[in-house]
């Protein structure tokens, strides 16, 4: 990596240095997601005019990414806007025409089928044979009751004992085996079904949660997290037009594109080292001397700021927060980003010149029969396909032709991404040929798949509240620097945003959003009178 010189004659700045006090915060947003737009927008809209997007890749939307084959467009990140009223997302789609006619078949039943509307999950086994249908409904029923457990001991505060590790995997897979096996009704033939049944389950389970397994997902803060109510909207023509909305208010100027940050002087860090280093007659123009924070860009261009909003995802974070922030962020901080977790859950696409399934079938879902009594779910690096959790067939075919959209999380997903595309073709096609019994199943004609895990920018999928962090880490993340004690230095240097800076609702765009608009109203608060009072 090579090392930037401190040069600030690249930033020309209109205003005389006898402004200084009057002149507008220089802003500068780290990231052009969801995050990172949301603020921009609200600061440009409340009268702030100096806001800079700084964004390392060369699109904006971040892990809202929709991609455009033939007709029809696929989402390699976000899909799904969650619930309805009081979602600043669904307000955007629904304001601005996005979304079609919902119907009740569209909503959720229970925690997981997801949202695929029209006809049934087809649960098939490694053997080739479909579980009837009455045993799938028992046992999701079951399961069900038992995830409306793992709410309760955040919600009404239930003490978690120590068996279930706090682990929402351990706990699940406790309560539901014993349940399965005190049923006095099934054989034993349908009560191994179903004891295998649970491990694809928290497959899924752990696919939404982007984790590697719901073994890391914490029991005790697992019901913070909390549902909108209302329908699961797809956006037709792509979740990205949300994120063309969002940036259709923010002029093209302020949104700089392949400019990765390297690093964030804060503190007055570079102010500090230019007076110690510097004779008081270096060009550096008055202006950024007594700057508190100096944005360093791959490309060796400093940008002074007084205020830094920090988009980037906790994969980010914790993969570089040492080197990206100069002076090092305070241990609680650091605590925080570490304790958090985050992990990959990737899409992998296969379409088919025909379909292989039948019309009522929304999707095949991979029961492996042999993990009946499996403790963990954690494979040789060349089992990898066996964390597949299942295929949904999107709908309808007349707008995507005849797609299945696979899903897998964790250690495997990465292992996934090394893979090449003939590679997870032929894994996937081969998965169901076995499942379904059909050993005549032809290749898919196209693969299309997600990387979330990794790519540098991202680093994994969306975070969750991991064994021993809680709702309090999430507070510590979004919390600005300096932190209030250090009163005498400028407040909110650097400030945090993101999906997993949002208690309640991360790992969801309408999060993403809210922590966006969040970030900025601390600025809006802080600066009212100069934003009220324009001269
Ligand atoms: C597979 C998948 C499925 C999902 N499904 C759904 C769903 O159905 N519904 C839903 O609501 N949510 C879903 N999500 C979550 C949703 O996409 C995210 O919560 C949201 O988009 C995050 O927005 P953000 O602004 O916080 O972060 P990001 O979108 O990650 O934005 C951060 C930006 O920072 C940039 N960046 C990183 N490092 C640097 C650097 N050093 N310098 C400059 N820029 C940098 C990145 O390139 C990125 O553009 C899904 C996500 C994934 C991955
Ligand atoms: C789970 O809880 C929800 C909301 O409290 C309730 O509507 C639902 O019927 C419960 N489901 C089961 C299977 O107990
Ligand atoms: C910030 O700067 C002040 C004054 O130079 C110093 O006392 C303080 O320790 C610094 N804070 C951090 C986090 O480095
Ligand atoms: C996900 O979890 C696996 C297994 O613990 C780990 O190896 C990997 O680094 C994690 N991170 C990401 C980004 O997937």
């Amino acid at each position: 990596m090579q090392s930037c010189e401190i040069s600030a004659d690249s930033t020309d700045d209109p205003l005389s240095s006898g402004l200084r006090r009057k002149r507008q915060p220089r802003i500068v947003v780290i990231g052009a997601g969801l995050a990172g737009l949301s603020a921009a927008k609200a600061l440009l809209e409340s009268g702030f005019t100096d806001v800079t997007v700084l964004e390392a890749t060369d699109r904006i939307g971040g892990r809202v990414q929709s991609v455009r084959l033939g007709h029809a467009t696929f989402e390699l990140g976000a899909t799904w806007i969650h619930g309805s009223h009081g979602n600043p997302v669904y307000h955007l789609a629904e304001d601005n025409g996005l979304l079609e006619e919902t119907t009740d078949s569209e909503r959720s039943v229970g925690r997981i089928s997801l949202y695929s509307k029209n006809g049934v999950a087809y649960h098939l086994t490694n053997s080739g044979q479909r579980i009837p249908k009455d045993v799938v409904e028992e046992f999701s029923d079951l399961y069900n009751e038992v995830y409306n457990l793992t709410q309760e001991f955040f919600q009404r505060g239930k003490p978690v004992n120590a068996e279930s590790q706090n682990s929402v995997g351990v706990f699940t897979r406790d309560v539901v085996r014993k349940r399965v096996k005190a049923d006095p009704d099934d054989t034993e033939a349908v009560k191994r079904l179903k004891l295998a049944m649970i491990q694809q389950y928290l497959k899924v389970e752990s696919c939404e949660s982007s984790s590697h397994s719901m073994d890391e997902v914490s029991l005790s803060e697992f019901g913070e997290w909390t549902e909108i109510p209302g329908a699961h909207h797809v956006i037709p023509c792509g979740f990205i037009k949300i994120v063309e909305i969002l940036a259709r208010s923010i002029p093209k100027s302020v949104i700089q594109l392949r400019k990765p940050v390297k690093c964030i002087h804060w503190n007055q860090s570079v102010s500090k080292e230019i007076e110690r280093v510097a004779d008081h007659n270096s060009d550096l123009p008055e202006e950024n001397k007594g700057s508190n924070v100096f944005v360093e860009c791959e490309d060796c261009e400093f940008i002074p700021a007084d205020h830094v909003i920090v988009t980037v995802s906790l994969g980010v974070l914790k993969k570089r927060h040492e080197s990206l922030f100069h002076p090092r962020l305070p241990e609680e901080k650091v605590m925080a980003i570490e304790k958090l977790g985050i992990n990959t859950t990737d899409k992998i696409f296969l379409e088919f010149e025909e379909p292989f399934w039948s019309s009522e079938c929304n999707s095949i879902q991979f029961v492996w029969e042999d993990e009946a009594e499996s403790e963990s779910l954690t494979y040789p690096e060349e089992l990898w396909y066996k964390k597949i959790c299942s295929f949904d067939v999107l709908y309808p075919p007349e707008r995507y032709g005849h797609v299945l959209s696979g899903w897998i999380c964790g250690e495997e997903a990465l292992i996934m991404e090394k893979c090449d595309d003939e590679t997870v073709a032929e894994t996937c096609t081969e998965m169901l040929r076995k499942f379904t019994g059909n050993p005549n199943i032809p290749k898919p004609r196209r693969i299309l798949r997600s990387s979330w895990g990794s790519n540098p920018h991202f680093r994994g999928s969306y975070s969750y509240t991991q064994v021993g962090s809680s709702g309090a880490d999430v507070e510590k993340l979004a919390k600005p620097l300096p932190y209030a004690e250090s009163s005498k230095s400028p407040p909110m240097q650097v400030m945090f945003s993101g999906e997993a800076t949002h208690r309640k609702y991360y790992s969801t765009t309408h999060g993403a959003v809210l922590s966006g608009q969040r970030e900025a109203a601390r600025l809006i608060e802080m600066y009212q009178d100069l934003l009220q009072c324009p001269t």
